[in-house]
């Protein structure tokens, strides 16, 4: 029996958006002269100087984008002990609420910062990142609506320059088969799946399975692989 009740995604947008390619391609096309916000850039400053403490840290970086109170985060980062990983949410009252999750790890940080600044700053930077998860990010779902979706925004561009190897999750098949099309334009293929099993990775996850209610995710790596 469904235990949550939250409520399925409504949306008059049956299919991928119509003007999904012609957005993608004009940001592969345009410069993104955003400045980048001070918070931001002093959070990634932060944890830059996290990552060249001692020695240096030159193994793998994972991100989870969006992470909310960065559950995610710190389950990625006990699953991978020898990687640094960083989560990263714009909401400082959900990042406050991080340090219940916090146990004894200590291979990552969850931070707060606008990723539409944050992933222009990685590309710029020397990361060696190898994974990135985005997990439940806001559907969206009106179609007037579409160019705030991550595929279909400026931020297309850092974000597919990171790494290739991207995991996203939604409880809106679409947002996921848009996503695939889009990072197409990149040279990217996916596969996309239904969530199942108990282990949820993330709140919201454990909030719409425990509605009722399918989760998918989309698992993206480069055409070349
Ligand atoms: C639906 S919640 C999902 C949170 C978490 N991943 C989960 O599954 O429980 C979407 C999250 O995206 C964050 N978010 C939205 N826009 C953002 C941005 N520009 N930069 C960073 N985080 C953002 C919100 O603050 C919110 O916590």
């Amino acid at each position: 029996m469904a235990s949550g009740n939250s409520r399925e995604i409504t949306t008059s947008q049956v299919g991928i958006h119509d003007k999904l390619d012609d957005l993608v391609k004009k940001y592969q096309v345009s410069e993104n002269k955003r400045p980048i916000s001070e918070h931001t850039q002093a959070a990634f400053d932060e944890v830059s100087a996290w990552l060249d403490a001692g020695n240096g840290f030159n193994g793998e970086i994972i991100l989870d984008s969006c992470c909310g109170v960065g559950e995610s985060t710190a389950n990625i980062a006990r699953a991978n002990p020898d990687a640094r990983v960083i989560g990263i949410d714009k909401s400082a009252l959900r990042v406050d609420k991080h340090e219940h999750y916090s146990a004894q790890q200590d291979n990552y940080r969850v931070i707060r910062a606008d990723v539409n600044d944050f992933w222009r700053l990685v590309k710029q930077s020397n990361w060696n990142v190898t994974q990135h998860f985005l997990l439940y990010p806001n559907p969206y779902p009106k179609k007037t609506q579409v160019q705030k979706r991550w595929h279909a925004s400026a931020a297309m561009v850092d974000l597919m320059a990171i790494t290739p190897n991207i995991e996203v999750r939604s409880n809106w098949l679409i947002y996921l088969m848009e996503f695939a099309q889009a990072a197409k334009n990149y040279g990217m293929v996916s596969d996309l799946s239904e969530v199942t099993g108990d282990n949820h990775m993330t709140p919201f996850e454990r909030k719409y399975r425990g509605s009722g209610q399918s989760c998918w995710k989309l698992n993206c790596r480069s055409e070349e692989s």
